[in-house]
C-alpha cells in the first residue's frame, strides 16, 4: 500500500472539513504553512490516488469525491476521534481483523487501535459461525480498548458499540434496531454483527476487541444463497451505494462517543439508550441457550445487559443466546 506524506494528509483533512465548500488555495497554504505551489503539488497527488478535487480560478479548491478504499489516507482526516483510530492498522486482507487486533493487544496496542481490512478470508461472527466478507464493498474493523472495567461488564461494551453502528446506519438513512444482544437489523435482516472478545485475569481486563462487520455495498449476490432472505445491506436498503470511508468515521466516531458516555455515566445511559433501540422488547422470541429454548416475551434487559424473557416458568434471565424473533411487526 502507497504510502502518502503527511502534509498531503493535512491537505486532504483541510478538504474534508470544508465539505461542499470551496476553500483557497490561500487560505490553504496559510493554514498550513506550505507555498502555494505546495499546495498544487499535494493536490495534483491526491488526485493520482483518486480523490475528486474540483478548482476554480476564483474560488479554489473543493473535495468532490472520496475513493472507495479504506486506507488511512481516507480514513484519518475523516475521524473526530480522541483515542480511537489514531492507529490505524489497514489491510487489503487479513483472515480476520480479529485475530490480527487480539495479536496486536498482546503485543501491547494502545486503547483505541484500529485494524481495518478490505476482505476477510476467515472472517468470524459469534458462536463459531462464519461472517461472509467480500472483497471491497463492506466494512470489517476491531477496535482494541483498554477499559477500566472489572471482566463481569466488559459485555456492557458489545451493547454500547451495537448502538454507535445502529446509529451510523441511521445517520445513512435506513431504519436499523438491534436485536438482543448487538445484532443491527433493518426489516428484520442482519445489517451488522459484533464479535467481541477479551483478555482478562480475574479482576482485571488486559484488553477487549470489539469487531465490527457492516454489509455497507454487498448486493444480493454477493451473499450464500442460504443467506439471501436473513442479510442486508445499505446498498440494498437505501438503492445507493455508501462511501464506506464516510460510514467507517461515523461509526468509530459514534462509538468513542458512546464508550466515553459509558465510563462517565455508567450502564444506566446505555442501557437506555439501548432500550430505545431496541427491535427486541415487547417481541415474542425464541431464545436458544446452551442447548435448551426458551419461549416467551422479551420483557426488558438488566442491570447487567441480560435478556429477561417471560415465558410460562416465570422470568428467565438469559445471558447468552440467539433470539428469533417471532412474527413480524
Ligand atoms: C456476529 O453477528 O456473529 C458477529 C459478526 C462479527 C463480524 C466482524 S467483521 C470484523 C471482525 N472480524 C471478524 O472476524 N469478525 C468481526
Amino acid at each position: 500500500m502507497a504510502e502518502t506524506s503527511s502534509s498531503e494528509e493535512l491537505v486532504l483533512a483541510f478538504l474534508a472539513e470544508a465539505g461542499d465548500e470551496f476553500v483557497s488555495g490561500e487560505a490553504i497554504s496559510g493554514k498550513l504553512g506550505l507555498t502555494r505551489a505546495a499546495v498544487w503539488k499535494h493536490v495534483n497527488a491526491l488526485r493520482a490516488a483518486g480523490y475528486r478535487i474540483d478548482a476554480l480560478p476564483a474560488r479554489g479548491y473543493r473535495l468532490a469525491e472520496v475513493p472507495d478504499r479504506l486506507t488511512a489516507l481516507e480514513l484519518r482526516p475523516l475521524l473526530d476521534t480522541h483515542d480511537l483510530g489514531r492507529e490505524l492498522h489497514c489491510y487489503d486482507e487479513l483472515g480476520s481483523t480479529n485475530d490480527r487486533a487480539k495479536e496486536l493487544a498482546d503485543a501491547g496496542a494502545e486503547h483505541g487501535e484500529v485494524v481495518v481490512a478490505e476482505a476477510q478470508t476467515a472472517g468470524r461472527g459469534r458462536r463459531g459461525r462464519e461472517w461472509v466478507s467480500p472483497p471491497r464493498r463492506n466494512l470489517y474493523f476491531s477496535v482494541v480498548l483498554r477499559p477500566d472495567l472489572p471482566p463481569a461488564r466488559a459485555a456492557e461494551l458489545t451493547l454500547v458499540a451495537s448502538i454507535a453502528v445502529c446509529d451510523a446506519a441511521r445517520q445513512a438513512g435506513v431504519a436499523a434496531g438491534i436485536k438482543w444482544p448487538n445484532d443491527v437489523l433493518v426489516g428484520g435482516k442482519k445489517l451488522a454483527g459484533i464479535l467481541t472478545e477479551l483478555a482478562a485475569e480475574p479482576d482485571r481486563v488486559h484488553w477487549v476487541v470489539i469487531g465490527v462487520g457492516v454489509n455497507v455495498n454487498a448486493r444480493a449476490e454477493d451473499f450464500p444463497e442460504e443467506l439471501r432472505g436473513d442479510a442486508t445491506s445499505l446498498l440494498i436498503e437505501r438503492r445507493r451505494p455508501v462511501p464506506r470511508a464516510l460510514f467507517a468515521a461515523a461509526c468509530l466516531t459514534g462509538l468513542e462517543g458512546w464508550l466515553d458516555r459509558h465510563a462517565e455515566e455508567g450502564f444506566g445511559t446505555i442501557r437506555d439508550a439501548w432500550r430505545e433501540r431496541s427491535v427486541t422488547l415487547g417481541r415474542e422470541v425464541v431464545v436458544r441457550t446452551e442447548g435448551r429454548e426458551i419461549a416467551g416475551v422479551a420483557e426488558d434487559i438488566d442491570a447487567q445487559g441480560a435478556l429477561l424473557v417471560r415465558g410460562r416458568a416465570g422470568v428467565e434471565r438469559i445471558l447468552a443466546g440467539d433470539v428469533t424473533l417471532l412474527r413480524p411487526r
